[in-house]
């Protein structure tokens, strides 16, 4: 293994799929027979809030009852053992990497525990239900809403990831279908700052063919693996 001082992992839905969360374009990826894009608009939030609000409801919900598996908690040995930088970019909504310990963590698409306010912009930790929920702590508006990036949205923290990015020695993509940008063009970020680049899925992605190498299998199996292996080397 060269020498690596500077790490990005990129995580999606694959990895938290073992821990019994569906994944966006797998078989059960489907809500009410819509794709997740129609529902997760700021137009389908202005057209049905009653609907948008309930299906991240649910998501929030089943997160009572499911825990981090293997690969979040190898992620997490990382994160406490790796004695360079590490940026660990989750495109997933639920909180199972900061459950298993993980702290060098950004949430580019938001956080199904944390509320954002569409009056005054404010974000604070929720739980519990948003339908009949309660007002903004902040301004007091009856305006919250799930602090969930809807498509068409910015995603959160892209000046720290391009950073992250641009020092990069390793880009490591984990569970995901490489089908949403900005992040499904991480790897050819980091390959044209000379990163190497490893992606680790169950199955090839749409852009398999951009990275250095490409694991196939689950999550809880080469996750835990590939971080044996990086420390070992260090
Ligand atoms: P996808 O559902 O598009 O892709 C999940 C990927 O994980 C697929 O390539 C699967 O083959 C793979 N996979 C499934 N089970 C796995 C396992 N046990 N181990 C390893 N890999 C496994 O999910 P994402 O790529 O995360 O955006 O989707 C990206 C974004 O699209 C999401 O963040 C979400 C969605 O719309 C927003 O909500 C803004």
């Amino acid at each position: 293994m060269p020498d690596i001082h500077s790490i990005v992992v990129l995580t999606g839905a694959g990895i938290s799929a073992e821990s019994g969360l569906a994944t966006f374009r797998g078989p059960d990826g489907l809500w009410e027979g819509r794709r997740v894009e129609e529902i997760c608009t700021p137009q389908a939030l202005a057209a049905d809030r009653g609907l948008v609000l309930d299906f991240y409801d649910q998501r929030r919900r089943a997160l009572a009852g499911v825990a981090p598996n293997a690969a979040h908690e190898a992620l997490a040995r990382l994160d406490a053992e790796w004695p360079g930088e590490l940026l660990i970019v989750t495109q997933n909504v639920d909180d199972l990497h900061e459950r298993a310990g993980a702290k060098r963590l950004i949430h580019m698409h938001g956080e199904l525990l944390s509320a954002l306010c569409e009056r005054c912009g404010g974000r604070a930790p929720f739980a519990g239900d948003m339908i009949g929920g309660p007002r903004c702590g902040h301004c007091d508006a009856d305006a919250l809403r799930p602090d969930i990036v809807f498509f068409g949205e910015m995603p959160y923290a892209m000046d720290h990831i391009d950073r992250a990015l641009m020092d990069a020695d390793l880009f490591v993509s984990i569970g995901t279908s490489g089908a949403v940008y900005p992040a499904a063009g991480y790897v050819q970020t980091a390959r044209y700052r000379g990163a190497d680049t490893l992606e680790l899925n169950l199955e090839p992605s749409a852009g398999s063919m951009m990275f250095a190498e490409s694991r196939l299998g689950t999550a809880s199996r080469l996750v835990p693996e590939w971080v044996e292996e990086v420390l070992r080397a260090d």
